[in-house]
């Protein structure tokens, strides 16, 4: 029998139960109510409250200016649509590195203010003081290695990250590091796929790629991509699923031109 069940609701338990049984775990990103329904319907395991809400929500180049009271909004919106989700709400910029009692302060702002069930960091070795601190508070924990675009100032590029034996053997310490913290599970961002594989094996929590290959056990896409409505961000790591630019747009065209003509609305549309 499958541990992936559509109407059971997903806990930190079920993700290390489909690991444990080999069946991938699916994660998609939401931001708002009514996107956050359809995507839970679905039946993906995991909804992350990203702070790639960013880019896609908001229009900014980096993930940076997120806030803590942005993020709680993205994720009281989406709490409010998903039955059965895991939602996992990331910790932005500036709320946790450097200080564990800030970083404590802030994961507990978010489980109360918006009933998301855990949270995510950005960070290895440099962070993992302020993970255990939540964890003594009983938030569940996923950690987030790789490209972590927080930093993007650091690395100055969003390209592959750990290419290098040095950056590989880094990331490979600082996975088993976030495990044995007592992290749930570890989103792997656009690292060579060998190395996601190496990791995956490597650790007995479940590891979730973006752009990591297909040994991960399980994928993450940011929602907005994956259904192509944004079409200028074009990785190769992404599949399209929808051109919901072309569909949207079209349709917009087609709703102004039957105004425009007097077409709409008709008389079964007037009162
Ligand atoms: O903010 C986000 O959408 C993410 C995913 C890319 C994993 O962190």
């Amino acid at each position: 029998m499958s541990v992936h069940s559509k109407a059971r609701k997903v806990t930190t338990n079920t993700l290390q139960e489909m690991k444990r049984a080999g069946e991938k775990i699916t994660m998609l990103t939401a931001y708002d109510f009514s996107l956050a329904k359809l995507v839970d319907r679905g039946g993906v395991d995991v909804i992350l409250v990203g702070d790639s809400a960013s880019n896609v929500m908001a229009g900014m180049d980096t993930t940076v200016p997120m806030t803590l009271d942005h993020m709680i909004y993205h994720a009281q919106c989406v709490e409010r649509a998903v039955d059965r989700a895991l939602i996992v709400v990331d910790m932005p910029f500036g709320s946790y590195q450097g200080n564990s009692r800030i970083a404590l302060e802030s994961a507990i702002r978010i489980m109360k203010e918006s009933n998301g069930h855990a949270v995510k960091l950005e960070g290895g070795s440099e962070i993992v003081e302020s993970i255990e601190r939540i964890l003594t508070a009983g938030i569940p924990v996923m950690g987030h290695l790789g490209l972590t675009p927080q930093s993007i100032y650091k690395f100055g590029t969003y390209t592959v990250r750990a290419k290098e034996d040095e950056e590989a053997e880094k990331l490979i310490d600082d996975a088993k590091l976030l495990e044995d913290a007592g992290c749930f599970a570890i989103v792997l961002e656009k690292i060579p796929a060998h190395l996601a594989k190496k990791v995956s094996e490597a650790i007995t929590i479940p590891t979730i790629g973006i752009g990591a290959g297909l040994d991960c056990d399980g994928q993450v896409l940011v929602l907005h991509d994956m259904l192509g409505i944004t079409t200028d961000f074009s990785p190769r790591f992404l599949r399209r699923y929808l051109d919901l630019e072309t569909q949207i747009s079209g349709a917009v065209e087609q709703y102004c031109s039957d105004v425009r003509s007097g077409d709409f609305p008709n008389t079964d549309e007037s009162y």
